[in-house]
Formats: C-alpha cells, structure tokens, sequence
C-alpha cells in the first residue's frame, strides 16, 4: 500500500506540501445549515459533543462540504470540568455556564471520571475511519489557565476577575486547581491518540489575560508540564499551542519553552513580527481575521495572500480566532480554494 501524504502533518514536520494545508477553528457550527438542523435536534450542545453518532456526523460536515486538510474533534474545552465533577450547563443564547469552583474543599473533590468522556474518544474512532486520507484529526483540550478561568469564575462575563485576583494573591489554590487540570488533561489527551488523534491542539484562548512573570507561571510552566508528558508517551505526535492574545514577547517565550511544534496566531499578532521572530521558532498558523472572512470577496482574498506570501509554504492556514456565526459558507468554500490551489 503507498503511504499517502497528509499536507498538514508534512508541514508540522518542518516540510512542505503541495499545498499550504488549511482548516478553520470552530470549522464546524452554527453558520453551517446542516449543523444547525442537527443542533435543534438534539435540543442541547452537550447532548451533541455526548453522542458519538450526532459528533461524528459533525467533524465531518464540513469535511464534505470544503475539503478541509484536517478535521477537527466536535466536543468542548469544557468537557473536561464537567467529568472532573463541576456541574456544566449550556444555556441558550448565553453560553456556558460552570459550577464555581472557588474553595480548596471544591477543589479537593475533583477526581476525573474518565467514563463521563468516552463519548469523545469513541467519535475520535469513528471519525478516523471516514476521514479522507489526506485528512489529519486533530484533537484537542483547553489549556489548564482557561479551563481554570471558567472554573474560578463560572463564565466569561465578569472577564475573569476572580481568576485575576487568585493570580495576584498568589493563591496556593490557583496552584492546586492548576496541577489537578494538568492531570485530567493528561489522560484526556493521551486517551484521544489512542481513539485516533493524529495532532492536538491546546487552547489558551484566555492566555492573554496575563503577562510576563504571570504568563510564564500560570500559561508557558503548566503547558510545558502537559507538553512533556504527552511527549514522554507519544514523541510522534505534533502538538499545536494557541496563547490567544498573548503580548508578542509572550508568544515568543510560548514558543520557545512549551516544547509545542505549531504555534497558533491571533489576528491581532502582527504577522511581520510573526514572520521575523516566531516563525524561526516553530511551525506558524494563522492568522486571517475571522470578520475578514464574513465579509469575503476581494478583501478576504487579498488578506489570504498576505498571510500566504508572509509566512511561505511552511506554513498552516487558519483564522486567529474561531469561524463565527454569521459567516457565509461560500465565503469559506472560496477560501479553501484560494489557499490549496496558491502557487509560490
Ligand atoms: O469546530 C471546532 O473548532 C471544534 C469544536 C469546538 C467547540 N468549542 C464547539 C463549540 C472547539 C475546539 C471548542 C473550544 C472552546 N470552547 C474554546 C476555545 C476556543 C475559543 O473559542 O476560544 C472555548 C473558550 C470554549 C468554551 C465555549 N464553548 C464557549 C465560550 C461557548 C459559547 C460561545 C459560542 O460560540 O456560543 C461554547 C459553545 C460552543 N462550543 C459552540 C460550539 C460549536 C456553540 C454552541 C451552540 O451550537 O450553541
């Protein structure tokens, strides 16, 4: 049998493709018609990320429709909390809601029920043997410090004030909570490989609410703990970090000393200091500003190219925050184009 090549994986390998390698975060959601027929369906968001059947259609409706280079696991970074034994809710039109986790006694409680994901890691199977085989599945979790921002504070309306006053204070609690996420994420990720991931992807989408000493200890010291640990078991299998946010010397530090291989970009990142200074580091992707993308037409194309002729073929395409609702299909069908049929 000949091996076929995955464009994505090639590139995190330091190599290129035949193409720039394109998926989209949130690929998979509510401005697609097939995803919200489903989503009534299934009247709630948790009971779609639970059923293997319903999120295994999912990851692949978007597959189907643009032929994206990766598919990425349909579940939530909150998934995790809620088999650690926080009470989840999704409320309509609100989003989610976590039950505070805010005292070392909460905290001493938390014990990961493995059980309560296996939901997740049965769509993983399922996917993989659907995917196209130039198709890579990407798993993924949320970084310890977000995951414990809606943990501490419960939502993101309040921007995480509490979080910030645990940061400030020096909160042995933070430490705890910290290290029992670091944990459960071990072997949340480690059980995604074993289903079929092919790359993980970690979300710091809240990284940016901290800076310089606090960024190192609470994002860049827990990631690197994470990192290494799925590294010790699993050596071939690329990791990608998204500090959302993150002040450039912080991505720079991030890439540095996580051990990751890929490095997500917002797109408020400049992409010439991305160039000169992140992309000597590791793997870059990134960063089309995703309300560029709702508008499409000309000005989508020629933001593409940007980024296209910025970064180069060892490179992987992507926005620098997640696909939104209002986004028409065909703007992201013409994106696909755009970027697998680009010539250097
Ligand atoms: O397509 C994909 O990217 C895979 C699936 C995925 C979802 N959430 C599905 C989802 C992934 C990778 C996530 C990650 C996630 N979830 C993050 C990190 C990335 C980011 O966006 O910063 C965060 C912070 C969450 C927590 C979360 N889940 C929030 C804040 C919300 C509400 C906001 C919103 O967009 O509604 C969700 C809900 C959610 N997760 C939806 C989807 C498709 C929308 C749910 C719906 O259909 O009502």
């Amino acid at each position: 049998m000949s091996k076929i090549e995955k464009p994505l994986l090639t590139v995190l390998q330091g190599k290129t493709s035949d193409h720039t390698p394109v998926w989209l975060m949130r690929q998979a959601g509510r401005y697609l018609p097939e995803y919200r027929e489903l989503r009534a369906k299934a009247k709630n968001f948790l009971n779609l990320c639970l059923n293997p059947e319903w999120a295994t259609e999912i990851t692949l409706q978007p597959i189907r429709r643009f032929g994206f280079d990766a598919a990425i696991l349909f579940a939530d970074i909150l998934l995790v909390p809620m088999a650690l034994g926080a009470g989840l809710e999704f409320r309509e039109g609100e989003g989610p809601v976590l039950e505070l986790i805010d005292n070392q006694n909460r905290i001493d409680q938390l014990k990961y029920d493995n059980s309560k994901v296996l939901a997740v890691y049965e769509t993983l199977t399922r996917v993989k043997k659907e995917l196209p085989n130039k198709t890579t599945l990407i798993g993924f979790c949320g970084a310890p410090w977000t995951v414990a921002c809606y943990m501490i504070d419960g939502n993101s309306k309040g921007g995480f004030a509490n979080s910030k006053r645990w940061v400030a204070e020096k909160s042995p609690l933070l430490g705890n909570l910290i290290g029992t996420l670091v944990d459960a994420s071990e072997i949340y990720l480690s059980n995604q490989i074993e289903a079929g991931a092919e790359v993980l992807q970690i979300f710091d989408s809240w990284g940016g609410l901290l800076q310089g000493g606090d960024f190192e200890r609470w994002v860049i010291e827990p990631t690197r703990d994470l990192v290494s640990r799925i590294k010790s078991k699993y050596p071939h299998i690329p990791i990608i970090g998204f500090p959302r946010e993150a002040t450039p010397a912080d991505y720079k530090n991030y890439a540095q000393r996580t051990g990751v291989n890929g490095l997500s970009i917002d797109y408020d990142l400049a992409i010439d200091f991305a160039k000169n200074n992140l992309q000597p580091l590791t793997v870059l992707q990134g960063n089309l500003d995703p309300d560029v993308l709702v508008k499409g037409g000309s000005e989508m194309l020629k933001a593409a190219e940007k980024i296209l002729t910025t970064f180069g073929p060892r490179h992987i395409f992507n926005l620098g925050h997640g696909v939104v609702p209002q986004t028409p299909p065909e703007h992201v069908a013409e994106l696909v184009k755009f970027v697998q049929g680009y010539k250097f």
